[in-house]
């Protein structure tokens, strides 16, 4: 009988909301006895994956869907049969079909997926702040790190069970082929995608102090300083550039003025949720 895993969280965070849930889950487990990786999927050559029990995949939304990078890393990572995983995600409020399709994808690596879990963070996404700005702030609250927290117990008992060889009723997930989903796998395909969906990105000269930190910070790699910043067509859209710059001096048509710097108060939020 299984009682402690080695559990390695897997994520990748543009503003900080996923990471957030990801560090809500690791110090559950870790409380519950479980010895907890957490890794960037830009990180995950570090450490091989072969070595955990069991694993948590998370990803933001992104037009309705996980991003571009965490579905590239799960389709060309290893098979890593009769393993078990649970996923997390954070969104505007719309997860849409992250579940089913990255249940699917896991499945064709021979993982058992537990649940999934959305953390909805409205404030943060660039449609309904450019659109109607209705800022949110409110969300994720206390009671939204407590149900993430619940739901973290339950899937690291649903592993605990799964690695003993118990009998474990996992949730069973279709992808359907709704306009919403069509629409967002075919949104992936255009060469000019990012120009597509988020503008042209600009720098305004005057301001950028060349810090590097956009650059360093790009999960896709598509940002080199020459000597101010340039992009490459590696950009998947994710807006990191534009939230993590001091300076506010990368811009594009389609939202400058309203920068998500990070979900505020995550400390007391933590606190006021008996996690620290
Ligand atoms: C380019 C982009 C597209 C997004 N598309 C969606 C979406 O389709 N549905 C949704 O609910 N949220 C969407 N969001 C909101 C993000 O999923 C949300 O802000 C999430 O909390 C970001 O997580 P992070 O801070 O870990 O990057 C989008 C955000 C960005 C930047």
């Amino acid at each position: 009988m299984v009682t402690s895993m080695k559990l390695l969280i897997l994520y990748y965070s543009g503003t900080g909301n996923t990471e957030f849930a990801c560090i809500v889950a690791s110090i559950v487990a870790e409380r519950s006895g479980h010895e907890v990786t957490m890794k960037t999927f830009a990180k995950a050559d570090e450490i091989s994956l072969d070595d955990y029990d069991a694993y948590c995949f998370a990803t933001p939304l992104q037009a309705w869907q996980p991003t571009k990078n965490v579905e590239r890393f799960i389709k060309a990572m290893p098979s890593l049969d009769g393993k078990v995983a649970f996923l997390l995600s954070s969104s505007g409020g719309q997860p849409s079909q992250t579940a089913p399709l990255m249940t699917r994808w896991l499945n064709k690596k021979g993982i058992a997926v537990t649940g999934h879990h959305d953390l909805q963070s409205p404030d943060s996404w660039p449609v309904s702040r450019r659109f109607s700005h209705k800022l949110d702030q409110e969300r994720p609250g206390v009671e939204s790190v407590r149900e993430l927290a619940d739901f973290t117990r339950r899937m690291l008992d649903m592993q605990v069970a799964f690695l003993s060889g118990e009998q474990v009723v996992l949730p069973r997930h279709r992808v359907r082929p709704t306009p919403l989903f069509l629409l967002s796998r075919v949104e992936r395909l255009p060469k000019g995608h990012p120009n597509l969906v988020m503008g042209k990105k600009k720098i305004i000269e005057s301001d950028c102090t060349q810090c590097g930190i956009c650059e360093k910070d790009c999960p896709a790699g598509a940002i080199r300083l020459d000597p101010y910043p340039v992009f490459s067509k590696e950009c998947i859209a994710c807006w990191r550039c534009i939230n993590c710059c001091p300076e506010d001096c990368i811009t594009t048509r389609m939202s400058s003025q309203y920068h998500y710097k990070g979900m505020p108060k995550k400390d007391e939020l933590l606190e006021k949720a008996g996690l620290q």
